[in-house]
Order: structure tokens, then sequence, then C-alpha cells
């Protein structure tokens, strides 16, 4: 079969895992994707950087927008990261160009992932972007898919690594928040700008977009109530042990009907989780999430959140569904459907 053509924006911690696994994994994944994934061409600034992998059979591009002009290119998978810049520029430029766009951005996706789904679906292209959302969790499938039948009401859980393995590593060790943070971004689990972490802004950005799946709503990230963990101090994490408890930083998203007109709620903020409950056991960089269906019960995913492997696992498997013939977005709908879906207004309580 002919093979599906993959150009890599960014060669950094994800970008890096996925050429490793593409190749590590290459028979499995052209048998199980029914062709081969080849890839033609990488991007990144700085060309001479050693990554630890050989990338000298591929065409190098020092400007990313290139990826979306080549003609060897079916798929752009875009791991530069950031809202707008080169991140966005690329993005609409491969949809425009009739190639589908893997990303593992959630900032780009929270912003803008509404009019980058619309594009795809006018331009009959996939616009895939598992990894944005709990690293190797496959919970944008798990949730558009698997449990597409029901109505959710709620969904909730631990959507940062970084914050989880600085306040778990906290717990059991008594050791510094930088000192621990430092860890973190030697792990490559942290952003680039690691306040994006800290301030719950990139649990923010994946509740919003896990939010928009479950309840079918319209992507608002403007609308979650965000707290991080800049201000959680030792001195608590050592109070709410002896209470019985562990401190994890929880996204929540949830239809509120208390008072006639249903309102939905999205919230970041640092919860205090009893010893016995699921949550307080996902240590590290592990993600969790809870979401609640009519007829499905409790669902509950969890898995590495950050990290390279991880990263990278959901990637390829976003590519393997192109290369299978999927098309779309997760939550792309018919026309009209999507402004009929501003369903309800959010709001903060
Ligand atoms: P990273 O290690 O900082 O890598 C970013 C890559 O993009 C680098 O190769 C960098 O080039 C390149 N780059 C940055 N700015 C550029 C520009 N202006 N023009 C061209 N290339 C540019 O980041 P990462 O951790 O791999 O994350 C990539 C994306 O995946 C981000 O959207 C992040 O939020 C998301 N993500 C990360 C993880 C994780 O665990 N790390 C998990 C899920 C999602 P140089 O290498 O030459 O500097
Ligand atoms: N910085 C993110 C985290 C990477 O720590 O969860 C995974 O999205």
């Amino acid at each position: 079969a002919e093979p599906l053509n993959v150009a890599l924006a960014g060669l950094g911690t994800v970008g890096s895992g996925v050429v490793r696994l593409i190749e590590t994994n290459a028979e499995l994944i052209a048998r199980r994707a029914r062709r081969p994934i080849r890839i033609t061409a990488v991007s990144a600034r700085d060309r001479t950087k050693d990554r630890g992998v050989d990338l000298s059979g591929y065409a190098w591009e020092d400007d990313p927008l290139a990826m979306a002009e080549r003609a060897d290119v079916d798929v752009v998978v875009e791991l530069v990261g950031g809202s707008d810049g080169p991140a966005l520029a690329l993005g609409r430029k491969t949809i425009a160009n009739g190639k589908a766009l893997v990303t593992a951005n959630k900032a780009m996706i929270a912003h803008h992932g509404i009019e980058l789904a619309t594009a795809a679906e006018q331009n009959g292209v996939a616009l895939k972007f598992e990894a944005a959302v709990a690293g190797g969790i496959p919970v944008i499938k798990g949730l558009s898919e698997g449990a597409a039948a029901n109505a959710i009401d709620r969904v909730y859980g631990i959507l940062n690594g970084t914050c989880n393995y600085i306040l778990s590593t906290m717990e059991d060790t008594g050791r510094d928040f930088a000192d621990v943070l430092a860890d973190a971004q030697r792990m490559g689990y942290a952003e680039a700008d690691p306040s994006f972490d800290i301030e719950g802004i990139d649990a923010a950005h994946k509740l919003s977009i896990l939010a928009a799946i479950a309840f079918g709503s319209r992507l608002r990230f403007d609308a979650v109530d965000t707290m991080g963990i800049s201000r959680v101090l030792a001195a608590d994490i050592a109070q709410a042990d002896s209470l019985g408890y562990v401190i994890r930083l929880i996204g929540m998203a949830g239809i509120d009907r208390s008072d006639g007109t249903p309102r939905l709620f999205q919230r970041v903020r640092p919860h205090l989780v009893p010893f016995d409950h699921p949550l307080a056991h996902v240590d590290g960089a592990t993600n969790a999430v809870v979401a609640e269906g009519n007829f499905m019960g409790r669902l509950l995913f969890q898995g590495q959140g950050a990290g390279d492997g991880p990263t990278a696992s959901a990637v390829v498997a976003d590519i393997m569904d192109i290369a299978r013939g999927e098309k779309g977005a997760a939550f792309s709908m018919p026309a009209g459907e999507l402004e009929a879906m501003e369903a309800a207004p959010t709001g903060h309580r």
C-alpha cells in the first residue's frame, strides 16, 4: 500500500519521541494502519542540536511553515507549541492546503479549535489532537467515540502531569517546590513556560477541550475559573496529610441544573482529596479523568499524562487513524449544529 507521508514540525520532547516510536514500531504500525507511515520532512529551530535520533534520512526545513507546502507531505504534525505564532500559522496553512493536521498543542486547540475544526471540515481533512489532553491516555477517543451515546453530566480529573508530579513528590519527600519543578522540567513534563503548568492554565486548556467534547457545547476556554498550585506550601501538604487528605490539582466541568437554567461550569482548583479516593493514589506525572454518563455510569481513564513516550503514543495513534481514512475533528459537527450547541450558558458556581 502507498505510504502515508508525514512531516514533523518541532523535534523537542514530543517530536523526538514521535521519530523514535515510528522507527521502533514501524512494522506493527504499518500492519495496523494498513499502510506504512513514512516521515519525509522535519523542522526545528536548531539544526545542529543532538536529539538522540538519526534525522539524516529526512528533509530538513528551517521554517516550519514550509511543511504545509511540500508535495511529499500528506499529514503535518505540529509539535512546536504556543497558542498562536508559528504553530497557528502552520495549522491554518496545513488545512487550507488540504493536508491533515495532528497536534499535541492544547493551548492552540483551546483558543482556536473551533476555527481549525470548521476549516478541516470544509476542506475535507482531519484535525486530530488526542495528545493535547492527558498525554498517553486516549481520552478524546474514549469520550467522543466510546461514550458517544451517553448524556454526560460531569467530567473531572487530574489533567496536569507537572503539578501532580510536584504535589505528590513534595508529599512523599518533603522536598522544596522549586527543586521538584526543576526535576519535572528535566524530565520533559513541563511546558516551555512552566507558569502555564503551575498557574493551572494548561489544565484549563485541557478541561475546556474535554468539556466541549463531553457536553457537545461550544469550546469556552475563557470561561474556565482557574487557580493553580503556586500558592500551595509544603506546610499545607503536611497539614492536609495530618487530616487524612492529599492535595491534587483537579479540573472539573459539569452541567449545574440547580436553578432551572442549565449552566456549564468549568473550574480548575487545588482540592483536598481524602486518602481513600482513587484520585489520591494518582502520583507522579500520571493523569486521571473521570466521566459520568447516564447509561455507562462512571468511567475512569488513568495513565501517563506527560513525557515523550506516552505523548508520542497518542500522536502516532492519530496519524494511524488518518492512514485508515479518518477525516474531520472530534468536535466538528454538521453545519449549523455547532451554533445550536451553545447549550448551557457558562457560570461560575
Ligand atoms: P519542546 O521540547 O520545547 O519542543 C518544541 C520544539 O519546537 C523544539 O524542537 C523547537 O526547536 C521547536 N520550535 C520552538 N519554537 C519554534 C519556532 N519559532 N520555529 C520553529 N521551531 C520551533 O516542547 P514539547 O514538550 O515537545 O511540546 C511540544 C508540544 O506538545 C506543545 O504544544 C506541548 O504543550 C505539547 N505537549 C507536550 C507534552 C510533554 O509531555 N512534553 C505532552 C503533551 C503535549 P529546537 O529544538 O531547535 O529548540
Ligand atoms: N505540561 C503538561 C503537563 C504536558 O505537565 O501535563 C502534558 O500535556
